[in-house]
């Protein structure tokens, strides 16, 4: 079992495909991954299932892989896995999940910015461009800046869970550049598009930020490293001065045009 724990998941996937469909069971998304370089103890480290649901997908990984084998899997002795549904992060992370709750809600608005689209006039145009400014200036600058600038800097960065979420963030970049050139064009099919895109995108992406990353974090961070990470955000949030706050007044503005 030590050997198959220091396995690359890919490659256990790829030998027993039947192993995907066991994660898959426990909300783990090996298959669908595209980097993929995980071991297999990695990934039952950073999801840090409840013990007894840990027991029961590695004896069914290990009779998948091993089937004439018999293999008794320990039950193992944790108290750091919370209870389900209830998740506790330190000041730092409940302010990068904080912020989650306003992108959330721009997400939230896309299809009805999708249905409502107006290329053809000035003020239609607007309406998109300001949901890009929110994008790029709070979304982007003001809360990436934070997850890739200060948070992820504690982190070995050819971990492959930060490999992905710093894909994710290319990819929702790449999103809102063609968006911009949608608007400009006058290409609503386009525009709607990358808007989808985004939605999808950023949906899946907080989900696993906020119920696998965060959590998985906060295991691994010393107190000292949390308190230094939080002293870092109040020092960048403070060369943003009102911004957030007014970003926020953006987003009521935009759920009231639309509702
Ligand atoms: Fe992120
Ligand atoms: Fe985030």
């Amino acid at each position: 079992m030590q050997e198959l724990l220091g396995t690359g998941i890919k490659q256990i996937i790829d030998e027993y495909p039947e192993v995907g469909t066991i994660l898959q069971d426990y909300k783990i998304g090996c298959v669908p991954c595209n980097v993929g370089t995980c071991l297999l103890k990695d990934i039952v480290d950073i999801h840090n299932l409840p013990p007894e649901l840990e027991q029961e997908m590695m004896t069914r990984i290990a009779k998948a892989v091993y089937p004439e084998r018999e293999v008794s899997i320990p039950l193992r002795e944790s108290t750091q896995a919370p209870a389900a549904g209830e998740l506790k992060y330190s000041p730092p992370m409940k302010r990068l999940v904080d912020e989650h709750v306003l992108i959330k809600r721009l997400v939230a608005l896309i299809p009805s910015l999708i249905e409502t689209m107006d290329l053809e006039t000035e003020s239609g145009r607007q309406v998109l461009l300001d949901a890009v400014d929110f994008i790029r200036s709070y979304a982007d600058k003001y809360h990436h800046a934070k997850e890739e600038d200060i948070l992820f800097k504690y982190f070995d960065e050819n971990l492959d869970i930060l490999k992905v979420i710093r894909e994710d963030h290319e990819t929702a970049r790449a999103h809102v550049r063609a968006l911009v050139e949608a608007v400009e064009k006058r290409e609503p099919e386009s525009a709607a598009e990358h808007l989808s895109g985004y939605r999808e995108l950023l949906t899946e992406h907080i989900k696993k930020e906020d119920e696998i990353l965060y959590p998985w974090m906060d295991r691994e961070l010393t107190d000292g490293q949390i308190g230094q990470i939080f002293s870092q955000f109040h020092a960048l949030e403070l060369t943003f001065g009102d911004a957030p706050a007014e970003y926020g007044q953006l987003i009521t503005k935009l759920e009231e045009a639309h509702r």
